[in-house]
């Protein structure tokens, strides 16, 4: 089907004004969007990344450190590159939004439908579903259960209450149940992380994934000596 620069941008302005709009932090991705000639599908998708992330790619992620830790920023790459679940966690500016979008890029080229969110952003959400008119707490979960993949970032930024994490282990536990992927985010230490997600749903995740202690030192700092 022959389609223009037009048509894309209605494309665009449908997904805008359908029922769900992404959020700020949050992008929805519909991988039935045809391809169009000029301009894809796959370049107006990432063009709703945000700024520092807009041309995100495996390739331009540049191996640091040790010779273990290179290795081990290798295997997190294949392992991103797959439909497999992944926790980074560790330092600052160690690439993990970075990878977040490569990988979510590299889910749109291959035309699945990933949703990246913030913790505090799907928070957010959910407490939509305190309103009396708001949707209910199923409707506003549902979504992220069932998406092909699904990125949460800053796993450790929340309001702190238990509820929080009460949502959290519901959608991946549903989502461990369906065998779909999710990639979990958080800057906490290797001693905190379990603490932070819980035993369980650490189990979960890494039953058919990885877990990555991202233990190299910031790449902002090397960005900032240039
Ligand atoms: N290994 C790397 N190679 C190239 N750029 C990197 C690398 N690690 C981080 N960056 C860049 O450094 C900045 C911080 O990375 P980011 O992914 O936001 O870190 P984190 O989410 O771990 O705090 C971004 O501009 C990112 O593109
Ligand atoms: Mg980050």
């Amino acid at each position: 089907m022959i389609t223009t620069a037009k048509s894309a941008m209605d494309n665009v302005m449908r997904s805008l004004t359908s029922p769900v709009q992404p959020h700020d932090d949050e992008l929805y991705l519909n991988p039935k969007q045809e391809s169009t000639g000029q301009i894809s599908a796959i370049d107006i998708r990432v063009k709703e990344f945000p700024p520092r992330y807009r041309d995100p790619h495996f390739s331009k992620y540049v191996l640091v450190g040790t010779e273990e830790q290179r290795a081990k920023q290798e295997k997190l790459i294949q392992h991103l590159r797959g439909m497999r679940s992944v926790i980074m966690y560790g330092n600052n500016g160690t690439g993990k939004t970075l990878l977040a979008y490569a990988s979510m890029r590299d889910k749109i080229e291959k035309g699945y439908n990933p949703i990246y969110i913030s913790f505090l952003a799907l928070m957010n959400k959910i407490k939509e579903s305190y309103n009396q008119n708001g949707p209910s707490l199923y409707r506003i979960t549902e979504e992220y259960k069932r998406c092909d993949y699904l990125v949460i970032d800053e796993i450790d930024k929340s309001y702190g209450t238990p509820n929080e994490f009460l949502n959290l282990n519901h959608i991946i536990d549903a989502r461990y149940n369906n065998c779909k992927p999710t990639v979990l985010i958080s800057n906490s230490s290797e001693s905190d992380i379990i603490d932070l997600l819980g035993k369980s749903t650490f189990e979960r995740i890494v039953e058919d994934g990885l877990a990555v202690y991202m233990d190299w030192p910031s790449y902002r700092m090397r960005l900032s000596m240039r």
